[in-house]
């Protein structure tokens, strides 16, 4: 049922995209906020179990990327689970015995077309990348809208952004610190933004820029998720274990240590079902970590992150009740005052939005019992 209303969130999304009506409802999403090479894209791309980011040392995320994961079935029809569940050795995506994908991403900016390659879709956000802020270190606030329809995700909607630098390098203005911090507040002050601020666990966790700029905009902890990368490279003898207890920066919804690969995997092209595997082991046999292991790395991270969306949907649902109710009353005023006949296209609008608010509504009803008046009536 929870999986059917995050569903429902993104079709009401699509459809108002669709319609080219600017998006009336603040869905909630999740970003990722840090330090440069922190390791926000490596832990996007854990959690969506596929090798598609750009990653590495140095400013490599240079504009935002609005990533929307959209769970399908499979041909058995069976539904995927977490992340790391990709069995393929290529980077080219499964087909059914039909020849159809099964997983693919589609950008904003080329409607229609379907990467199967994952490699490509690296290429693209490269290419896109460079076509408006160039080669050499330039960033834009203008996001690059990427989807990925997949069975082994979870329906969620990511934001990769740049990390938090101080010092300017190449075509980087000399404000370059103001400016990326400005591009990552326009998300993250949204009240419905979840964030996943990530710290590297060899960096000290006090002087955190993620959790600094997540403390500004939610300084409760209510939204803030706490994820720590490079335990790996932790010196030895050290470990985490007083911060996730929260005993040294208290988050109410705690912290999650992660492994992730290093530089030298990307450079090897390690797998990411190998480095979950070397995740999974690492934290299973690391004596710190070995008594909680479940609660440790990648696919937990998965798991809680649904959660939390699920739950946060679920308490702005009445707030977005209100808003569809409002918007639908004045759309229909307008329609009323606009006449018989309608023109084609506006014919078509109105029922590709009033389809998916019927079917919203019913999810809505299902969801929250004992509330049962209808919006659209
Ligand atoms: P971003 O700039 O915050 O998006 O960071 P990236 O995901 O691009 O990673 C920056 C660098 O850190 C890359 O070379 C990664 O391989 C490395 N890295 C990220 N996470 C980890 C980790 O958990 N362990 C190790 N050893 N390296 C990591
Ligand atoms: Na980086
Ligand atoms: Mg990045």
């Amino acid at each position: 049922m929870d999986q059917t209303l995050i569903t429902t969130i993104n079709k009401l999304q699509d459809a108002f995209n669709t319609v080219n009506v600017a998006n009336p409802i603040d869905l909630p999403q999740i970003a990722v906020v840090g330090s440069q090479s922190s390791g926000k894209s490596s832990v996007l791309e854990n959690i969506v179990g596929r090798d598609f980011l750009p990653r590495g040392s140095g400013i490599v995320t240079r504009r935002p990327l609005v990533l929307q994961l959209i769970n399908r079935p499979n041909s058995k029809g069976e539904v995927g689970g977490v992340a790391g569940a990709e069995t393929g050795n290529t980077a080219a995506a499964a087909k059914t015995s039909s020849g159809e994908l099964e997983e693919w991403g589609e950008f904003l900016h080329i409607p229609g077309k379907k990467f199967a390659d994952f490699n490509e879709i690296r290429d693209e956000i490269n290419r896109e990348t460079e076509n408006k802020v160039g080669k050499n270190a330039g960033v834009s606030p203008q996001p690059i809208n990427l989807r990925i329809y997949s069975p082994n995700v979870l329906t969620l909607t990511l934001i990769d952004l740049p990390g938090l630098t101080k010092v300017a390098v190449g075509d980087q203005p000399k404000d370059i610190e103001r400016l990326i911090k400005d591009m990552i507040m326009k998300f993250i002050t949204k009240p419905n933004c979840i964030i996943l601020s990530v710290t590297a666990a060899n960096t000290d966790l006090a002087n955190s820029d993620g959790l600094k700029l997540a403390r500004e905009v939610d300084p409760e902890g209510v939204r803030t998720i706490g994820v720590l990368t490079k335990i790996d490279l932790m010196d030895p003898g050290t470990d985490v274990v007083d911060i996730l207890a929260n005993r040294v920066i208290p988050l109410r919804l705690g912290f999650v240590p992660v492994v992730n690969r290093g530089q030298r995997d990307i450079d090897n092209n390690k797998k990411i079902s190998l480095a979950l595997d070397s995740e999974r082991q690492y934290f299973e046999n690391h004596a710190a970590y070995r008594s909680k292991a479940q609660f440790c790395g990648t696919p937990f991270l998965a798991r809680k992150l649904n959660m939390i969306l699920m739950h946060h949907i679920k308490n702005t649902l009445p707030e977005i009740k209100a808003k569809i109710g409002a918007g639908l009353s004045k759309y229909q005023t307008e329609l009323a005052q606009l006449g018989d006949p309608m023109g084609v296209e506006e014919d078509l609008r109105s029922n590709v939005i009033l389809n998916v608010i019927t079917e919203f509504t019913n999810e809505y009803r299902s969801v929250l019992e004992g509330t049962s008046n209808d919006i659209t009536s």
